[in-house]
Order: structure tokens, then C-alpha cells, then sequence
């Protein structure tokens, strides 16, 4: 069974003030330790850069980047945490600018489109909860400048899921922090679909790490950077 946009934002609505108390001004541990640093290695943000922030939550990781000098645009479709993250990054907002928008529908991501292209994009830990990623990389791929990045962490396919299935996709529900009012969305893909919409929208990928919450064998996550090249000769030559 897919749950739609409407029942995956009901969730998140109804999560958001919880989101942004549990994640406080520093995130939680398991961002701090297991998404950020191969995130931020991969991103390598610097002051020049213009980012895309996709699915921002309440914004931290887009003050991370304004702090280094980059200026952003941060998304989310959850109007309360829009509301949440300009309260909370309130220092920013000369370098954030927080918008209202739905990464599953390309009208509302084309509407992002500011003067200059994207030099960066970025997707924490939202993959996994968005409805349907079919446009997404495409409308990225828009969005960024030519050799312009798109990085994203997100649950490792083969290792975090809650059911049995793992060629096939689809959605369940679950929790993303314990004691959450409401069980959220979440949208099961393969990596070979993951990757294959990279490769469709142009992007080739040259960063991947597999990160673990501890000491363990077991990844949770995976890092992607995906690198729009006008041609894959470009790249070589
Ligand atoms: C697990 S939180 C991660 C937030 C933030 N990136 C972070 O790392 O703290 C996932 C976020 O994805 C957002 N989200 C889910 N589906 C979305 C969609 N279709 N468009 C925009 N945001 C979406 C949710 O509202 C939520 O803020």
C-alpha cells in the first residue's frame, strides 16, 4: 500500500513541534555523529556557494552552511516546521531564505528557480519519507549550475526497513524519534532505483559512504554526492 502526500504531511504537521524540540540548536546525536561529517565532507560547503537545502526540518543543518558563509534556500512542506526553523535560525535569515515547497511535485521545486542556479544542493535524512522521488533528481539537476552537486543521506535500503521486502517498493509506517505524536510515512526504494534516477536525470555519482549509529558491521545510512556533468567526457577529459 503507498500513503499519499496528504497522509505523509498530516504526519509530519502533527511531528513538527517535536521534531524541532528533540533536535534543539545542535540536532540529535545520531545527526551529529552518523550524518553530518561524510555529509558535510562530501558537500564541502564554502562561502561562495549557493545551496538548496531539500526537506530542511527545522533548519539546522542550513545554519551550519549560512555560519560558513554559504547562502541558501531551505525547503520544507510541513508549514509548521517552516515556521519553527525561521524562529529557530532567526540569526540567519540575512543567508537562509525558508520557503514552503513539495519535493515530490516539479511545479513547486521550479518555483525555487532564484537569479543565479544552485551551486549545491542538499537532502538530509528525507528521502526515505518523501511520497514519490520520481521528479526530484530531474528538477535538482534544473536547479544546479553545470558540475553543481547534489548530496543526500538517507536510510540504507538494504539494512533499515521494517519489513521483508526490499526489490520492490514501498511504504510503511514507523518512527523516526521515539515518543513522536504520530507514526510518520516512510517509502522503501531499492538502491538500483535510488541510483538508476541519478543516472536518468544526468548525474554521475563520484562519493559514497556507508556510515553505522556505533561500533558495528551493520550500516544505517547512506551518502550519496551526485555531480551533474554536461557530458561524462567532460569529466575525463
Ligand atoms: C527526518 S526529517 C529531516 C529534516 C532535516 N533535513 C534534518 O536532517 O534535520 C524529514 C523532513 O522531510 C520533510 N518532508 C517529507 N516529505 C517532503 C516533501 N514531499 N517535500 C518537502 N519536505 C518533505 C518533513 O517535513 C521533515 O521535515
Amino acid at each position: 500500500m503507498d500513503f499519499s502526500v496528504t497522509e505523509s504531511l498530516a504526519a509530519w504537521e502533527a511531528n513538527a513541534e517535536f521534531w524541532d524540540t528533540q533536535m534543539g540548536d545542535n540536532s540529535n546525536r545520531f545527526h551529529r555523529e552518523v550524518v553530518r561529517p561524510k555529509v558535510s565532507q562530501l558537500l564541502n560547503v564554502q562561502a561562495s556557494d549557493f545551496v538548496l537545502d531539500i526537506a530542511c526540518g527545522n533548519g539546522n543543518y542550513s545554519a551550519y552552511m549560512a555560519a560558513q558563509g554559504a547562502d541558501v534556500v531551505a525547503f520544507d512542506y510541513s508549514e509548521t516546521m517552516i515556521l519553527l526553523a525561521k524562529k529557530r535560525q532567526g540569526n540567519y535569515l540575512d543567508k537562509i531564505e525558508f520557503c514552503v515547497a513539495d519535493a515530490t511535485c516539479p511545479e513547486s521545486l521550479y518555483k525555487l528557480k532564484r537569479n543565479r542556479k544552485f551551486t549545491k544542493a542538499v537532502s538530509n535524512m528525507a528521502i526515505m519519507d518523501i511520497t514519490d522521488i520520481r521528479c526530484l533528481w530531474k528538477c535538482v539537476y534544473d536547479l544546479l549550475e553545470k558540475d553543481g552537486i547534489f548530496v543526500f543521506a538517507t536510510q540504507h535500503p538494504c539494512f533499515v526497513t521494517l519489513t521483508d521486502q526490499y526489490l520492490t517498493s514501498h511504504s510503511y509506517y514507523g518512527d523516526a524519534i521515539a515518543g513522536q505524536p504520530q507514526k510518520q510515512c516512510y517509502y522503501h526504494r531499492s538502491l538500483q532505483q535510488i541510483f538508476n534516477l541519478c543516472f536518468e536525470a544526468g548525474f554521475i555519482i563520484d562519493g559514497f559512504y556507508e556510515e553505522a549509529y556505533g561500533i558495528k558491521e551493520i550500516p544505517d545510512i547512506i551518502i550519496v554526492r551526485a555531480r551533474k556533468s554536461s557530458s561524462l567526457m567532460d569529466h575525463f577529459l
